[in-house]
């Protein structure tokens, strides 16, 4: 599992609650966004990363999901074309960001679409979700461009699925040649082999984990995963994601890892 230096982050807007959102959850409440987002970011610098913070751009309230701009390897970085027409202009200030860190830079161009939260690296090998947000013409250019680095990849087709977003919405990467997943993708034919670590389905929210260097992240409030994980070995860093699911959001939406 790559160790993680660096990461990006972007404070919610003051407008983030007109953000896209399909889940019926309630009005996100700002101080509880702000005050969780600090401590998300709190966590990561505990996890050893330098952060990068970015300010909120009014024109774009889904924001501070930063994870959907852009696919990073360690040595290339490629910028995404999300899925969502009111998402599309978030790149922009994400490219700037990563210039620091990077030299070698792709884009998903038109008529492709893909959405980070939609990627989900394997070691050397990557899931490439096919959502309402990605189509297949942006999962084959983000084929192309990691072959062109030394990685495979599978598609996983989740259009049918109304229960999650993104491919990450159902699924974490735990390193350990381990996968966190939720039933109804368990025996998808691009797992087999893996072990994985199945989500209960009340708890199927706790899918979208991270593991960021020695610990996992996951949403507090899902005592059977941690405990799963936990007794895999795991160190667990529960943080409360009330606010962000409200706007179909998790713990891996919230910020670039590299
Ligand atoms: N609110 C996150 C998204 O729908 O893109």
């Amino acid at each position: 599992m790559s160790q993680f230096t660096q990461a990006i982050v972007r404070l919610p807007g003051s407008n983030y609650a007109d953000g896209l959102t399909r889940v019926d959850l309630g009005v996100p409440s700002m101080a509880r966004v702000m005050a969780q987002h600090e401590r998300y970011c709190s966590v990561l610098r505990d996890c050893g990363l330098e952060l990068t913070v970015l300010q909120a751009d009014p024109r774009y309230p889904d924001g501070t999901f930063v994870e959907d701009t852009a696919v990073l390897l360690p040595d290339a970085a490629m910028i995404t074309r999300p899925g969502a027409d009111s998402r599309q202009g978030e790149v922009i200030a994400i490219d700037g960001a990563l210039r620091t860190h990077y030299s070698s830079f792709e884009r998903i161009e038109a008529p492709g679409t893909l959405d980070g939260g939609d990627i989900c690296e394997a070691d050397r090998h990557v899931f490439i979700g096919l959502s309402h947000r990605t189509n297949e013409e942006g999962a084959a250019q983000l084929a192309h461009w990691l072959r062109e680095h030394g990685y495979t990849s599978s598609t996983v087709d989740i259009r049918g699925m109304d229960s999650i977003l993104h491919l990450k919405s159902g699924i974490a990467w735990l390193g350990d040649h381990r996968l966190l997943v939720i039933e109804e993708l368990a025996d998808h034919p691009a797992f087999a082999g893996i072990e994985q670590v199945v989500v209960e389905p009340d708890e199927m929210y706790a899918a979208n984990a991270i593991r960021v260097n020695d610990h996992v992240l996951v949403a507090k409030g899902y005592p059977k995963l941690q405990a799963q994980l936990e007794a895999l070995g795991y160190d667990c860093v529960a943080l409360d994601m009330s606010e962000y699911a409200k706007m179909d959001g998790g713990l891996s939406c919230l910020s670039l890892r590299f």
